[in-house]
């Protein structure tokens, strides 16, 4: 397999992980176990997966000035991931997410953005030069866990360059719809989408129609996650619905961003985008099967062969 390479830009955090007995919300305090600490935020979750895909894999971001930075950098200096384009910000806390695990396997997230949100121009300047400078072929997968302008420029940027763009939109009230027809796929959850288009999103056919409405509004494929680990894929005039694989959930926490970056390295590495999210759903079903975000996610062989599985249970909704 060719070394190609992805660019990750957006958060970077230190995880502190818990699992609970009952999902949040019901009492004051509630009793927890098996913590964990962790690097963790959708950028270094991207990162990490290209790196272990064989790429070279280039993390763009913020961390603050304090001890966490190592604890969210540390583990993927490790995994060979380039982290000179992290910038630090002074005076900062890196971003933290505090993740309750109940028993369902369905994840609380509590995310303090910190430093992901701290750019000046100089911190953008640095990392447009980084997009300007990257040997192709390349793809920028980025979120929005960082500020909105810091996004444009970099799409701006990967834009003059041809760097097709993968962007997750989480936070969703942070996208800008004219940038919508600059990217390459975007890959909201249902919930996600659902903040996008302003109806629900809670079943395959509702994500048929957003999927086709996100295309209309000028991307050029649109996956939408589904909570079941399937997802809806919009590509040129076809739609379709790729199954969740049968495993047994532990933990949902990264599985979107094993989906993302999976779906960004497939197309990266010249898979057909129905393959290519075919991948991403292998990765994200397979990433709930074990405890925490980067160290249970799967490596190329694995989501290969449940990727083949899942292209034979593919069904077209529109064509
Ligand atoms: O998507 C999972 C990630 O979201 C976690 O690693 C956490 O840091 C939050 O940003």
């Amino acid at each position: 397999m060719e070394r190609l390479t992805l660019l990750s830009l957006g958060s970077i955090n230190a995880d502190f992980q818990v699992r609970v007995d009952e999902p949040p919300g019901g009492r004051e305090t509630l009793l927890a176990h098996d913590l964990c600490r962790l690097s963790g935020g959708k950028a270094s979750n991207t990162a990490y997966l290209a790196a272990r895909f064989g790429h070279r894999s280039i993390l763009l971001g913020r961390v603050g000035d304090d001890d966490l930075a190592e604890q969210a950098l540390g583990p993927l200096r490790e995994a060979g991931i380039e982290i000179d384009g992290v910038g630090r910000a002074a005076g900062q806390a890196t971003g933290v997410s505090m993740i309750m695990v109940p028993p369902d396997a369905k994840k609380h997230i509590v995310l303090a953005t910190n430093a992901n949100d701290c750019w000046d121009e100089a911190a953008a300047d640095a990392i447009c030069s980084c997009i300007e400078s990257c040997e192709t072929p390349a793809r920028l997968a980025l979120d929005y866990e960082i500020p909105a302008w810091v996004v444009r420029r970099a799409v701006e940027t990967a834009a003059r360059r041809d760097i097709p763009v993968v962007l997750d939109p989480s936070f969703p009230d942070r996208l800008e719809r004219d940038l919508l027809p600059m990217l390459h796929a975007i890959t909201p959850n249902a919930d996600e989408a659902e903040a996008l288009v302003g109806y629900p999103v809670d079943n395959i056919e509702a994500a048929a129609d957003t999927a086709r409405e996100l295309q209309r509004a000028g991307t050029e494929i649109v996956c939408i996650k589904l909570s079941d680990g399937g997802c809806v894929l919009a590509c040129g005039e076809e739609v379709s619905h790729i199954p969740p694989g049968q495993v047994e959930p532990v933990d949902t926490t990264g599985a979107g961003d094993a989906f993302t970056g999976v779906f960004a390295i497939a197309l990266l590495e010249g898979r057909a985008p129905r393959e290519a999210a075919a991948w991403g759903v292998a990765a994200a079903n397979l990433a709930v099967t074990a405890y925490g975000s980067q160290p249970a996610y799967p490596d190329r062989e694995q989501v290969a062969s449940m990727a083949q599985q899942l292209l034979g249970a593919v069904r077209v909704l529109h064509d």
